[in-house]
């Protein structure tokens, strides 16, 4: 077994020559130097300051050497390393200088620039009309309910009296969903929320206490086709109210209050007597034309109106004792208005659309001349 080697001359362990050290480190500045971005000296670093570079591999011959010979070795070594890590760090700073001036320069924006045109979007008038509805029942202390859009075919009809044989279940107004057997109808008019409201429990299964005053704004739907005054899918807001005492003349000066804000103070209206099952008298709602106040004589005279002087809105009544019963309200102490009123046919009138696909198409450009621009 051979001893420590005490002759060990540190100049014949090649790597660690003077020779070799400095061309490491000449070999390192000019990798640096040539490095032209961060990538590229990171590349460099890892060839001449990572662990397999000639000089961590010099650095660790030093271990090797015999006591007398490390501390020169190790000088030479750590100043070739510190020299190289210098050198690295001034080209590390230089290169993040550029490019920091490159991002600068092409990150600039120029904030006097126009900006590229957007169409904005807007609310559509049904939104619109909806929530002004909402907003002058709440302003009357009235409750806002909703109820499903498929529909039970009981509180769409039977419920209301409607009786099976009744012309609006046949197959030309309702569309009935699959299978049959379930009984299920895409709502004809907001009315069944009328039953619905009646029979509500709370949590802890009681009824809701009487009186009721809530507006339902909903859509509805029947199989009508398209065109410039109908559409498949409509909207209603339906009224109704349930309290001691109440008479037509509460119904009227309801639906005169609705009439005159959305159509303007004064709006005159009108019951014309009408048949529905579920409203006892029944009415038709008529207003005088807003446009000509009622004086156009002939269809060429006012276009709101057509020349007709009235314009019909909606039916309404009084709650058809039947439905009373139905939902367990006792008749003789409670009586109820009920209304349903188009509101499509209230965005015609009020802004003069002439065509119903409008009001459908939902094309923005239609929608942003109602003044809600999104
Ligand atoms: N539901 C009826 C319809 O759609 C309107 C109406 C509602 C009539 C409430 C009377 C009472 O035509």
């Amino acid at each position: 077994m051979s001893g420590p080697n005490k002759q060990y001359d540190p100049v014949q362990v090649s790597a660690l020559a003077p020779e070799a050290v400095d061309a490491a480190v000449a070999a390192a500045l000019e990798a640096f130097a040539a490095a032209s971005d961060l990538s590229e000296l990171k590349d460099a670093r890892l060839a001449h300051q990572g662990e397999k570079s000639p000089l961590a591999l010099a650095n660790r011959e030093i271990g090797a050497l015999p006591p007398s010979a490390k501390a020169e070795a190790g000088k030479r070594v750590g100043a070739a390393r510190a020299r190289v890590g210098q050198a690295l760090a001034q080209r590390q700073s230089e290169l993040e200088a550029d490019r920091d001036a490159r991002i600068l320069a092409e990150e600039t924006i120029d904030v006097t620039l126009p900006t590229p045109y957007r169409t904005l979007g807007a609310r559509h008038p049904l939104s619109l009309m909806i929530e002004r509805v909402q907003d002058i029942f709440t302003g009357m202390g009235w409750e806002i309910a909703e109820g499903p859009e498929i529909e039970a075919e009981w509180y769409n009809f039977d419920a209301l009296n409607l009786a099976p044989d009744h012309p609006a279940r046949q197959m030309q107004d309702t569309f009935f969903v699959d299978p049959p057997k379930a009984g299920l109808v895409l709502r004809t008019h907001t009315s069944p929320v009328q039953v619905r409201t009646l029979l509500q429990r709370d949590a802890s299964g009681l009824r809701r206490e009487l009186p009721v005053y809530v507006a339902v704004p909903g859509r509805v739907f029947r199989t009508d086709e398209l065109d410039a005054t109908h559409t498949p899918v409509f909207h209603q807001v339906e009224g109704l109210a349930v309290d001691r005492g109440l008479t037509m003349a509460h119904l009227k000066g309801t639906l005169d209050h609705l009439a005159a804000a959305l159509f303007g103070e004064g709006t005159v209206t009108r019951l014309r007597p009408s048949y529905f099952p579920f409203t006892e008298p029944s009415a038709e709602m008529d207003f005088l034309c807003f446009a000509c106040h009622g004086e156009a004589t002939a269809a060429a005279t006012c276009r709101t109106c057509g020349g007709t002087r009235w314009i019909e809105w909606g039916g309404c009544g009084m709650v058809n004792h039947a439905v009373l019963r139905a939902a367990g309200v006792d008749p003789q102490e409670y009586s109820g208005f009920a209304f349903g009123m188009g509101l499509e046919r209230a965005i015609m009138l009020r802004h003069g659309v002439a065509d119903m696909h409008d009001i459908v198409e939902g094309d923005v450009r239609f929608s942003a001349q109602f003044g809600m621009g999104l």
